[in-house]
């Protein structure tokens, strides 16, 4: 299939990319590299032995988005360009509001002129809130409590009405719990600007030692260490999901929910635990509050997805651990900084089909 991914450079869309080329599809990605960096892409296609076509493109900007679309000529769209940062959503909504909500409307809009009506979203369990209805069914009651997460319910609310007024659109929202890991090659991998905000990301680099201590946000909730309790998810189980949920659409029209989660959860001190074992690092961390707007326990019943898409998460917390400490020990810095630059210099595409992995100015 011709697919379009939108996001495709950031962490979720570079591993699912991948999968895309290695399955044989012909991808082009969109994306501004706001959170992300070509040289991912680089090392996509370099793993794939496949090229991809990418487009250096702000989902705001509709004119250059419209004429990309069209050009593309996509069968299906993936969409994972979006802003995802809760603290940063609560400082400063309206760009929330704008890249997340407008930049999808502007997508679904150049979609409809393209001729092109099936779509993956990258919804979030974020939409559940404060829900304890556990485990997390797709019927769950949604009410989410930051503007990020209410972002996430905009959309699959305008998802929903779209595909009530015209029965031609075939669309998937995705709702993933907590995504974890890296591709085994340690090539590609998360690559958070600053500090992180996510719990596996930050005991990464304290195991790293780029950071002191992990602050463990609780350690009194009613969970059995008293620590918060997530379903983190393989992010190549994700990348698979993704695909199951695209054949799903081919012969189905409406809208369809699947929760991307394992049902199993792990609280904070299993994963600091974890993650000391298997670097052999030390990994000290002190329990501290809570964080605003933490709930104590958050996992999917991901039956739907087994039942409708025969897909399952296969791997467990010691391989997202793994792969993890690989992505961060072989690129403690992440991606290298200075091929923004050569991008600048060479053109987009060129950089991407270079064949060596890393550049050296
Ligand atoms: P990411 O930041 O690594 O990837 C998002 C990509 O979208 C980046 O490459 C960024 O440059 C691009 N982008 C953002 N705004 C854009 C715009 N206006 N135009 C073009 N490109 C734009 O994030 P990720 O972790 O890969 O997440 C992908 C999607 O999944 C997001 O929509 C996110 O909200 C959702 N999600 C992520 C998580 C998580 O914990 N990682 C959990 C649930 C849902
Ligand atoms: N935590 C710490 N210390 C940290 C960071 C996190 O103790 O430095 C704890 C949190 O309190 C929570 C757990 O680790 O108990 C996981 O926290 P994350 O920030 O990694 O993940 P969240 O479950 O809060 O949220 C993430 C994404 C959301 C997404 C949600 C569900 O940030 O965008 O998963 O997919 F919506």
């Amino acid at each position: 299939m011709r697919i379009l991914v939108t996001g495709g450079a950031g962490y979720i869309g570079s591993h699912t990319v991948l999968l895309l080329l290695q399955e044989g599809h012909q991808v082009s990605v969109i994306d501004n590299f706001s959170n992300s960096s070509p040289e991912s892409l680089r090392r996509v296609a370099s793993l794939a032995g496949r090229s991809l076509d990418a487009y250096h493109i702000d989902l705001l900007d509709a004119e250059s988005l419209a004429q990309a679309v069209g050009e593309i000529k996509p069968e299906a769209v993936i969409h994972f360009a979006g802003l995802k940062a809760v603290g940063e959503s609560v400082a400063q909504p309206l760009k929330y509001y704008k890249n997340n909500v407008v930049g999808t409307l502007n997508l679904l809009e150049a979609m409809n002129k393209a001729e092109c009506r099936t779509i993956v979203f990258s919804s979030s369990a974020t939409v559940y809130g404060e829900s304890t209805d556990l485990p997390l069914h797709e019927n769950t009651l949604r009410n989410a409590t930051n503007p990020y997460g209410r972002t996430k319910l905009h959309i699959e609310e305008m998802l929903e009405e779209l595909a009530a007024s015209d029965s031609r659109w075939h669309i998937a929202n995705l709702r993933y719990f907590n995504p974890v890991g890296a591709h085994e090659s340690g090539l590609i991998g998360e690559d958070p600007q600053g500090i992180p905000n996510n719990l596996m990301p930050f005991v990464a680099q304290v195991a790293i030692g780029k950071r002191a201590e992990v602050q463990v946000f609780g350690g009194d909730y009613l969970t059995a260490d008293g620590t918060g309790v997530r379903d983190y998810i393989h992010v190549l189980d994700l990348a698979t999901g993704h695909l199951a949920a695209l054949d799903y659409l081919s012969n189905s029209q409406g809208v369809h929910v699947w929760n991307l989660g394992t049902g199993a959860g792990s609280s904070v001190l299993e994963v600091i635990d974890a993650f000391a074992r298997i670097s052999g690092r030390p990994v000290p961390y002190r329990i501290t509050e809570r964080r605003p707007g933490d709930v104590a326990e958050s996992y999917a019943h991901p039956e739907k997805a087994r039942l409708d898409l025969g897909w399952k998460a296969e791997r467990g917390l010691e391989q997202m651990v793994a792969d993890m400490w690989n992505w961060q020990s072989n690129n403690p810095d992440g991606f290298p900084e200075a091929n923004h630059q050569l991008v600048n210099a060479k053109s987009l595409q060129d950089f991407i089909r270079g064949s060596s992995p890393t550049i050296t100015e």
